[in-house]
């Protein structure tokens, strides 16, 4: 429930449908406290507007914990952000303003219906109700959530829950939006669903940062991925250049060979 609750801290006048994203991590670094583990190490990378930009990793890699300092889930030990200009330490408030997020372990208040969460988060964004209408009846279409968009979300399967959190995440038309494996445990006709949001969210010029451990998904959609390896950014570059970088036709390879090795 952590994202759900800094959501709540959204200043309002939101207004930035439709506008472009960019994003660059500056030496970002992340030790959690009680186990001393350094999750992220002095991670940096820029995102354009416009682009699909993977982040990918073994489990454990930091690609979660870098999602979620972008998303001002967490603080960071070090380092910052600058997303569509605004300091990620300095004003974490107007961050919210500018992302939409997603995470692997879908996050919702099991007591609200689908409809009342977007409702709840239109409000938050202080969008005109007419419009959380309009965008919700879209979203629950395109997503095929209209058989339970009034059932209570602790009653709904895992897969629902997730589109919950991804409609959550695309009602405000966010220039920038953190996908951490967005389509995981999600039916076929979903994960297409998904693949085109973020395909017109780059037409539109926004920026995705885009987790998945699924190489076919990151090969069709991602522009540019980044391979984190023990919190430490090891490559970059499109899938192109890195395939032939290390030779290999298949960019699994590429991946077994970048971090399969190292200790
Ligand atoms: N809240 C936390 N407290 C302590 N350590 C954490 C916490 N969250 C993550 N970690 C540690 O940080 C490291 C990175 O975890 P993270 O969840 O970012 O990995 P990931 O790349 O997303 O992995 P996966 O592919 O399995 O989702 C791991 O060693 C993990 O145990
Ligand atoms: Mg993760």
């Amino acid at each position: 429930m952590e994202e759900l609750e800094t959501t709540c801290r959204i200043r309002p006048g939101y207004a930035n449908g439709g506008c472009a994203g960019l994003l660059e991590a500056r030496d970002l670094c992340k030790r959690f406290g009680r186990s001393g583990v350094l999750a992220v190490d002095r991670a940096s990378f820029r995102a354009e507007a416009g682009e699909i930009f993977g982040l990918l990793g073994e489990n454990g890699a930091g690609k979660t914990t870098t999602l979620r300092l972008l998303a001002t889930i967490l603080q960071p030990t070090s380092g910052n952000a600058l997303i569509n200009g605004i300091d990620l330490v300095r004003d974490p408030g107007e961050i919210r303003r500018q992302i939409g997020a997603v995470f692997a372990e879908p996050s919702v208040y099991d007591r609200l219906t689908p409809r009342e969460h977007l409702r709840y988060f239109g409000d938050l964004h202080d969008l005109p109700r007419r419009q959380v209408v309009a965008r919700s009846t879209e979203l629950f279409r395109r997503l095929g959530m209209e058989e339970y968009a009034d059932r209570r979300s602790g009653q709904l399967s895992r897969g629902m829950k997730q589109k919950v959190a991804l409609a959550r995440a695309w009602l405000t038309d966010p220039p920038v939006l953190l996908m951490d494996e967005p389509t995981a445990g999600l039916d076929v006709l979903s994960t297409q669903v998904v693949e085109e949001f973020m395909s017109e969210a780059r037409a539109a010029g926004k920026t995705v940062i885009f987790c998945s451990h699924i190489m076919s998904q990151v090969e069709k959609l991602c522009d540019r991925v980044a391979v984190i390896h023990r919190g430490a950014i090891i490559a970059e570059g499109t899938v192109a250049d890195l395939k032939s970088r290390f030779t290999q036709e298949r960019f699994e390879d590429v991946f077994v060979r970048l971090v399969g090795d190292k200790p």
